[in-house]
């Protein structure tokens, strides 16, 4: 690692040389009412912010970016925001999946045609964490991430509430009738009690602490509540420490490796976290040029314990984490399972950053002698259903549904699904097998996360909590149930699961790691030359560009063209 002196700053290419360029880049950062006080010589901070008034998990990151500035102003830098595309899971659709991959080319390309030498991203709500880091590994500048940060707990009637995971309990309950709509509205403004992420372990806190493990945030970043103060003082801290790593030349790619990645995957098993983060990280990797297979995560998963007691697969929300110690505290514990020699942010290594740090509560974060589960339960299953993988969090699913056979319900779309579910006259009980196809990275498009399929009403209204459900979608790190995810090749490319037929026997058994249909080859292959491939929905625009550079979800669903780390020439300045 080399370091960088005022001359070497990329930014000195805009700002340095006398000549004609230079002084345009000059006179126009005087009509923002800078002097070459403010800058020259200064690294140029870019402050990605995904503030939006269109996601409610991000509102209070214009102030962050203002803390974040303060700190690159007292290290001795020039901080410049810029804002970003905003993913807000909430209101975006189709889903937000289907625009991780532009935030993370726009993140990219904004460093690449600005004079930036170091940039700080901030984000945390699902999608735009994985997305700015991806555009950021590639850029391959120095980075730093800081995270949202959770919302406060959720609170009705002296119960707690948690983000996705009670919608979906209560919903259920006020399907079954249990709940009447006075019940319902007074939850809807209790769940969501301040600004910052879900508190659950969704994929927004998965993500957040991926990112932390991975090496881009300070230490303990991504447990600390979005309206503590403590967030505040951590943005600051951020934006003092992208100086120094801006002098020290401290790049994403130099912080990354396999056991970087091996550390954030035993962390997310630890964390019981959310599966949308296989996904995302073999995305990351793949950006980052480090070879990352999908059997990794079982192979992990096999040996790593789930630790943090937090929904949907434990008891308590984010806010209790941070109290009892944090991600901090819960890498302490896993510490020999983990590469310390990881470098991170901080310039020290992951195990130098976690030394200090202890478990106040014990119940929340649990010991190696007392985990929540004693292996993390997320699995990779392979079967004539699925030949490149499939995924299941089976610390989420009712146990004696891991070994399972049933005959399949078939719903070719999620419109289908919605219409057909609640009929009386469908065909179903507890021990059907509930299928939802075109539903992945081609075929919603977007791989929405509907995987969690409703429990049919009538089997609700009997009691039933808990059915296989498989499907080539996603679901959300806040849904729970014996769904099997991320079925590959999807249905819409013509992989098994178009081939499944209502009333076929499927097998599941997550012990074996299989998932499979009960259909003969020889049925097979006339079914697949029966098989007819839908027309995409986009004659242009993004949606065309999706659709044809999308990659499967075992390899990460990133554009083709944006993998790997093939170098691209710096803008020429004319
Ligand atoms: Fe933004 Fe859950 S909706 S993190």
């Amino acid at each position: 690692m080399s370091g960088k002196n005022s001359k070497s700053l990329r930014s000195y290419r805009w700002f340095g040389p006398d000549d004609l360029r230079s002084f345009g880049h000059r006179s126009r950062a005087a009509s923002m009412g800078c002097t070459q006080l403010d800058y020259a010589g200064k690294p140029v901070i870019a402050i990605i912010n995904t503030w939006s008034e269109a996601n409610p998990c991000h509102i209070h990151l214009r102030e962050r970016a203002h803390d974040v500035k303060r700190g690159v102003l007292q290290a001795g830098g020039f901080p410049m925001e810029i804002p970003a595309i905003s993913l807000g899971e909430t209101f975006q659709k189709p889903t937000t999946m289907m625009y991780r991959n532009l935030l993370a080319m726009e993140t990219e390309e904004l460093l690449r045609s600005y004079p930036i030498d170091g940039c700080v991203l901030l984000g945390g709500c699902d999608k735009n964490t994985p997305a700015l880091l991806m555009g950021a590994i590639s850029m391959n500048l120095p980075a730093i991430f800081v995270p949202a940060g959770p919302m406060l707990r959720g609170n009705w009637h002296g119960q707690v509430l948690g983000s996705g995971s009670d919608v979906m309990k209560y919903w259920s309950e006020r399907r079954a009738g249990n709940i009447d709509l006075q019940a319902w509205q007074e939850i809807e403004d209790g769940i969501a009690r301040s600004p910052g992420t879900c508190m659950t372990m969704g994929t927004a806190s998965t993500m957040t602490s991926v990112a932390e493990v991975l090496g881009f945030s300070l230490p303990g970043a991504s447990s600390i509540p979005a309206v503590d103060s403590n967030h505040p003082k951590m943005a600051n801290l951020s934006g003092r420490r992208i100086v120094e790593m801006v002098w020290e030349d401290l790049k994403p790619r130099d912080i990354l490796s396999a056991a970087s990645f091996d550390n954030a995957i035993t962390a997310v098993l630890a964390l019981a976290g959310s599966t949308n983060a296989v996904i995302h990280m073999l995305a990351l990797a793949g950006r980052a040029g480090i070879k990352l297979a999908l059997d990794r995560f079982d192979q992990l998963s096999a040996t790593t314990p789930v630790l943090a007691h937090i929904r949907p697969s434990g008891k308590y929300l984010m806010e209790d984490f941070y109290y009892a110690g944090g991600l901090s505290a819960l890498l302490k514990v896993l510490a020999p399972q983990l590469d310390l020699s990881a470098r991170t942010v901080t310039g020290k290594t992951l195990g130098e950053n976690i030394s200090s740090a202890e478990i106040y509560n014990q119940d929340v974060i649990r010991t190696l002698d007392n985990p929540v589960y004693g292996s993390a339960g997320l699995a990779i299953l392979r079967g004539n259903l699925a030949p490149n993988g499939a995924v299941i969090k089976s610390a989420a699913a009712e146990p004696r549904l891991l070994k399972h056979s049933g005959p399949a319900i078939v719903f070719d779309s999620y419109n289908e699904m919605n219409a057909r579910i609640d009929d009386p006259a469908l065909n179903v009980n507890a021990d059907s097998v509930l299928v939802l196809r075109n539903a992945g990275p081609k075929g919603a498009p977007g791989m929405p996360e509907w995987g969690q399929l409703p429990i049919p009403k009538k089997l609700l209204a009997a009691g039933v909590r808990d059915m296989v459900r498989i499907s080539d979608s996603r679901m959300s790190g806040t849904s729970y149930g014996t769904c099997v995810l991320h079925v590959t090749p999807e249905s819409f490319v013509g992989g098994p699961l178009a081939l499944l037929k209502e009333g076929d026997m499927v097998d599941l058994d997550v012990p074996a790691r299989q998932l499979n249909m009960r259909v003969r080859d020889e049925e097979l292959a006339r079914r697949r030359a029966d098989w007819q491939p839908k027309e995409g929905s986009y004659p242009r625009g993004y949606g065309k560009l999706f659709m044809q550079h999308i990659k499967q979800a075992d390899q990460g669903c990133d554009f083709d063209f944006l993998e790997g780390t093939a170098p691209i020439p710096e803008p020429e300045i004319h």
